[in-house]
């Protein structure tokens, strides 16, 4: 019993490094590009002004919209009862439901991005008539052909990127707002206590990413993959492709804005 535990507990470790190294590598890989690097770099300075953020968290959105799809079809399989834990509790906390099935409108991430847009003067409709840059195109693109495909181990691998690479962004975004939108972002000693609500409500949507995806949305589905790939083959080959195609992807997205 004990070797056979051993054997299984060392398998699991080894799944984890075999995991997180396919991860490191293009993470690293993803930031170290040229175009990536520029954007960000020119978001956290506040040189790209105030318009330009307004247009790349437009974009940003546009590009994304597909995102809940990816979880979904982790949610709607059966082979791996892990993976589909994970996705259905990462789902839950997306669109803002409790463990009774309730929904919460005010829980939603898509009400904390609405918050902050509009606190920022990024209007709804401006969202629903934007043109796509080629990079957005090319990003919404990439991921409904993964949609498409269905391939639970793909998929899984891209979400892990997309939620690993998340904090890392929306903090060099966090830096471009509290630099260009001071005024409206940032508490001051002459704010009243309406002021510093609507100021903190806005803020939400970039703070508690920053937090949550690295405290529970990535290490959750990390340790979901962990267990998957020990009882696939192909699994483990198949979360690295994913992971990869969604380097790609993003990358596509940041080279596409100019
Ligand atoms: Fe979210
Ligand atoms: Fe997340």
């Amino acid at each position: 019993m004990a070797a056979s535990f051993e054997s299984s507990a060392s398998e699991i470790a080894d799944a984890r490094v075999v995991l997180l190294e396919a991860f490191r590598k293009e993470f690293f890989n993803f930031f170290g590009d040229e175009a990536v690097t520029k954007i960000l770099d020119s978001i956290e300075s506040g040189e790209i002004g105030r318009e330009g953020l307004k247009s790349f968290f437009i974009q940003q959105i546009v590009a994304t919209r597909s995102f809940l799809s990816l979880f979904e079809i982790l949610v709607e399989q059966k082979q791996f009862p892990e993976l589909q834990a994970a996705a259905a509790s990462n789902l839950r906390d997306e669109t803002g439901m409790d463990v009774e099935g309730n929904y919460h409108v005010e829980l939603a991430h898509s009400t904390w991005r609405k918050n902050f847009y509009q606190h920022i003067g990024i209007a709804e409709e401006r969202i629903d008539h934007a043109a796509s840059t080629p990079g957005t195109k090319a990003y919404f693109d990439a991921i409904a052909e993964l949609v498409s495909e269905g391939d639970i181990g793909k998929v899984a691998g891209a979400l892990l990127f997309f939620e690993g690479i998340i904090p890392r962004q929306f903090n060099s975004f966090k830096k471009g707002r509290d630099t260009l939108f001071r005024e409206e972002c940032v508490d001051t000693d002459g704010d009243d206590a309406v002021q510093r609500e609507a100021k903190q409500k806005a803020r939400l949507y970039l703070d508690d990413h920053i937090v949550h995806d690295a405290q529970c949305h990535f290490p959750d589905l990390l340790n979901a993959l962990v267990i998957a790939t020990q009882s696939s083959e192909t699994m483990l080959e198949k979360v690295k492709l994913g992971i990869a195609l969604a380097k790609d992807a993003r990358k596509k997205f940041y080279q596409g804005q100019e």
